[in-house]
């Protein structure tokens, strides 16, 4: 056997174990799945917000060479539950919204179902519909029925009575996640069995709402290589209920459905746009007295999805009165979903704008008003903080980000730098297991975990290796595969504290059982550790985000040539793939901040940029100067691992730091995002 090595693997900087395979083009995506005589999918999209089909004429398409058949709702398979509007695909007339799947074109080759789709004739009756968002005051708006809001009764009265105070109302868009690879399947069905190979955040989760979707056991869900997800991925979407549904209708094909970009815009989910009313109030020493978030999102008639932006005003800061509440607009939209920070980060926009206002107010510092108003407990729970950094977070920011002079102007660029904070909870989703087995060279460590672009192939292999005392090297780790022990997914940032603690417990164990000298094929398999600490602590990861912008005085282009995030994330496992992704949520809050913006057509129900030619997303030209970089932190009740998780946080506080910024350069204060150059003209 290879030799026992010092744990010493976590906090290395490894390079990614997959990067060779994937700048390779070795590492296979769902789509690329090699199969003989695959069945390629073209889905047909309702031209409707709302209705019925009331008829559809395939039989031109149908008679096209190479097609195989056209589903509908007339020939498709049954599904065994119907209960979720977003996932019964081609079980009804139903049309709930613009692009909803009404029929799947199947043939030999993707060009032959395009072209066959264009044959098929679709009628529709067609209802009224609503998709936009009115404003926070309207009567459309309905309770959202949030658990956690709340209301102390005298918001209004303190407010009122305040030295200083602001009401403010700020806005985000619907936004749209874009990872790189866009979702794809692979379907199979053969011998009773549905194997999917499919892109997601989670193998196991998948094949459980597959298995209750469709009725069936034993689903085989792989997805070893996942390029980015950002939430859409970490739950399936219709799109996969047609691959299964085109699979069970040709046996032993295997039936490829690739979810295009502009299909993106509809079939998987999005981010709800936010209008955000926030009343602050504080005393004469800058103290809060008073905090009201009130918050009205869009959400859809075919998922209850609402997004969460009250959170951050539950966790930040300390106010005698409070009130956070949530209403929703249902509307006739697809089913919106997570979208990296869920909540956390629309709501830290609304929160951190208004803070940055009230300090001003105030005669204060922006960091000295945080400072302020810092919590001892968790004003939401009352629990104490595991460990809350986010203090040192400003403070070592502040120092290594110039935090002095915060404006200034060289020629035609008015610059100013701002600051917002940022938190994410520190989740951990119980049930995971893993195995470990002993093949007579190497360790081999099984878990149904995911690796969406994250680093869990490298990071996951160090905590594996540590725990066992070996080198990385003899460490052979195995995800994606529902065939492996059943894994969390790849959501809420819960990843490798997770799946950490699980590889943890089972090399524990496997020690126990077979000691340091194990025999070939010794094996044990266990589960996460309960955490005794959950529930008695309020557990999340900070951190202080701090961006300088650049205005043209002249055409108010708006740049953001620097930004520093400081984060208290607990222990970094990998401090290479840790700054990537800390870097990579900086990035996309530069979009959010300055790019991203879906744009309904009230009148057609659709997102009219759904393409990266209209959705604009951060290229390498937007992007300066960014760095992200951490403060030591052992919390010894997050988890057994110390793991924060970072896969969130460093989106979060990113947009309201860049909009503070701007203000600071021009003195003028934008609240809607994204940030566009008219509005500083
Ligand atoms: Mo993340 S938005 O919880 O996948």
């Amino acid at each position: 056997m290879t030799g026992v090595g010092s744990a010493d693997s976590v906090g290395t900087a490894v390079r990614r174990l997959d990067g060779p395979l994937k700048v390779t083009g070795n590492a296979r995506y769902a789509a690329e799945q090699p199969e003989t005589e695959p069945l390629y999918a073209h889905l047909i999209q309702s031209t409707v917000a709302r209705g019925r089909v009331s008829s559809i004429e395939t039989a031109e398409a149908e008679a096209v060479e190479g097609v195989a058949g056209v589903l509908t709702r007339h020939n498709a398979p049954a599904l065994a539950s119907t209960e979720d509007p977003e996932m019964r695909v081609l079980q009804s007339d139903e049309v709930a919204y613009r692009g909803q799947i009404v029929a799947v074109v199947l043939a030999g080759s993707a060009h032959v179902a395009t072209q066959a789709a264009n044959l098929v004739r679709v009628e529709y009756a067609e209802s009224e519909h609503d998709v936009e968002l009115p404003d926070g005051d309207s009567s459309r708006l309905v309770d959202a029925g949030i658990d956690s809001d709340v209301d102390t009764g005298g918001v209004d009265e303190a407010w009122e009575s305040a030295q200083a105070r602001v009401d403010v109302t700020c806005t985000t868009p619907l936004e749209h996640n874009n990872p790189m690879e866009p979702h794809a399947t692979v379907a199979t069905w053969a011998d009773g069995q549905l194997t999917l190979h499919d892109s997601t955040q989670g193998v196991h989760a998948t094949r459980s709402a597959v298995e209750a979707l469709f009725g069936l056991e034993h689903v085989r869900v792989i997805s070893p290589y996942v390029g980015g997800g950002f939430g859409s991925k970490g739950l399936p979407h219709a799109p996969l209920v047609a691959a299964g549904l085109a699979a069970m209708a040709f046996p032993g094909r295997a039936v490829k459905v690739t979810v295009t970009r502009q299909q993106m815009f509809t079939l998987v989910g999005h981010r709800p746009a936010t209008v955000q009313r926030l009343r602050l109030a504080a005393d004469h020493s800058g103290r809060l007295v008073s905090l009201s978030h009130d918050i009205a999102v869009s959400a859809s008639r075919v998922k209850d999805y609402v997004e969460q932006a009250g959170a951050p005003s539950g966790t930040m800061y300390a106010s005698p009165q409070r009130r956070i509440r949530h209403r929703m607009a249902e509307l006739d939209l697809p089913a919106p979903t997570w979208m990296r920070a869920p909540g956390e980060c629309p709501g830290m926009f609304g929160l951190e704008v208004a803070v940055d206002e009230l300090a001003e107010q105030c005669g204060m510092d922006p960091i000295d008003f945080r400072i302020r108003n810092e919590p001892e407990t968790d004003p939401s729970s009352g629990l104490p903080f595991s460990s809350r950094n986010l203090l040192r977070c400003l403070q070592v920011g502040a120092e290594r980000f110039g935090w002095g002079e915060r404006s200034w102007r060289r020629g035609r660029g008015q610059h100013g730098i701002g600051v917002a904070s940022a938190a994410f909870p520190a989740f951990q989703i119980p049930g995971s297991r893993a195995r470990i087995v002993f093949t007579g060279e190497r360790y081999r460590v099984e878990i149904g975990a995911a690796d969406i672009g994250t680093g869990t192939w490298t990071a996951l292999a160090q905590i594996a290796a540590d725990a066992l005392e070996v080198p990385l090297d003899d460490v052979d780790l195995r995800i994606g595969d529902t065939a492996l022990p059943k894994a969390s997914l790849a959501g809420g940032s819960s990843g490798l504290a997770s799946w950490g603690g699980t590889v943890t417990e089972a090399a524990r164990e496997f020690r126990d059982e077979h000691g340091k000298d194990p025999v070939d094929g010794a094996e044990t398999t266990s589960k996460m550790p309960r955490n005794p600490d959950a529930g008695q602590y309020s557990m999340h990861a900070f951190g202080a985000q701090f961006a300088e912008v650049r205005v043209d005085a002249d055409t108010g282009e708006i740049r953001v040539p620097r930004m520093l995030g400081v984060f208290a994330a607990g222990r970094i496992v990998n401090p290479r793939t840790a700054r990537s992704q800390l870097v990579g949520g900086m990035i996309m809050g530069v979009s959010m901040a300055l790019h991203e913006h879906s744009a309904l057509d009230p009148r057609f129900g659709h997102v009219v940029n759904h393409d990266f030619a209209g959705y604009h997303i951060a290229s390498n030209a937007d992007v300066g100067d960014v760095e992200a970089t951490w403060v030591d932190e052992h919390d010894p009740h997050v988890n057994s691992v110390g793991v924060k998780g970072i896969g969130e946080v460093g989106i979060v506080g990113a947009a309201p730091a860049i909009a503070n910024a701007a203000y600071a350069a021009t003195g003028v204060r934008v609240r809607d995002l994204p940030l566009t150059l008219d509005s500083f003209l």
